[in-house]
């Protein structure tokens, strides 16, 4: 197996610096680029990108780049870091302290290592395929929970109508079989909640690669599972079911 912990070193320095910028920014007024009736662009998005890529390049200038903010580089052939600069950008906005750094790195298609960090707590979640996931540096694993009634569930209630709808639906229909429904509205950081035993499933109906592709990583290597269906409606998105691997999720969520 490949040894990445060059390039994950490089991830999370990165990462970390973009998160030292937004926590600087945190309390200030910040300028909405563009909004939609269930979502909004930030100027910093764009600005926390160009930071990202900026610190990547500087140790890998070949590699190229497929971001939440646009893609730029390499040939078709190099590793791809797929970026999202704020996971979490309307908690962000509003001033809610949920929100998060994502950075993964693709070779030959496969995706190879995920940090993500949460520069609020300063918890830094990263793995490298065939490693260990880790929080901080120490060893993480999913929960050793089996039963819906003991789950804590988030489920997604996208930007797009439909997969709100879907969300709603899922809601009323789980809420009832679990201990908790909770939604965080930052897809990275749930599925690093999962890979730490904090929640056990993640469901959502339409999701962009760049929101889950490191915490997927992540959420592996600790033990959990991941379902992605990608969809014909746009590219780099589509559905999702993450779980701790134990619960019976897909039972769960069938619905009379
Ligand atoms: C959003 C968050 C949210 C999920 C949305 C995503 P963004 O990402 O991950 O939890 O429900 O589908 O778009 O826009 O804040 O990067
Ligand atoms: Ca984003």
């Amino acid at each position: 197996m490949m040894d990445y912990s060059a390039q994950l070193k490089t991830a999370e320095a990165a990462a970390r610096e973009a998160g030292l910028f937004l926590k600087t920014n945190f309390y200030r007024s910040k300028e909405v680029a563009s909004s939609s009736a269930h979502d909004l662009k930030l100027r910093l998005d764009t600005e926390t990108q160009e930071l990202i890529v900026a610190r990547l390049r500087r140790d890998f200038p070949e590699y190229a780049v497929l971001g939440e903010e646009g893609s730029c580089g390499g040939d078709k052939n190099a590793p791809l870091w797929v970026i999202d600069p704020i996971d979490g950008t309307v908690n962000y906005f509003y001033g809610i302290p949920l929100y998060c750094v994502s950075i993964a790195l693709s070779v030959n298609g496969s995706f190879v290592l995920g940090c993500v960090y949460d520069p609020m707590q300063d918890e830094c979640f990263s793995a490298c395929v065939g490693g260990p996931a880790l929080l901080n540096g120490k060893a993480i694993c999913v929960s050793a929970r089996t039963q819906m009634r003991d789950a804590v569930v988030f489920i997604g209630h996208g930007t797009h109508d439909k997969s709100g709808s879907a969300g709603v639906a899922r809601f009323a229909h789980l809420s009832a079989q679990v201990k908790k429904i909770r939604i965080l509205g930052t897809a990275a950081l749930t599925l690093c909640y999962i890979a730490a035993g904090r929640f056990d499933a993640y469901v959502e109906n339409r999701i962009n690669l760049w929101d889950f592709a490191a915490a997927r990583v992540i959420l592996e290597a600790a033990g959990g599972s991941v379902e992605y269906t990608p969809s014909d409606a746009a590219p780099h998105s589509g559905a999702i079911i993450a779980w701790n691997g134990r619960i019976p999720i897909h039972q769960a969520l069938q619905m009379p």
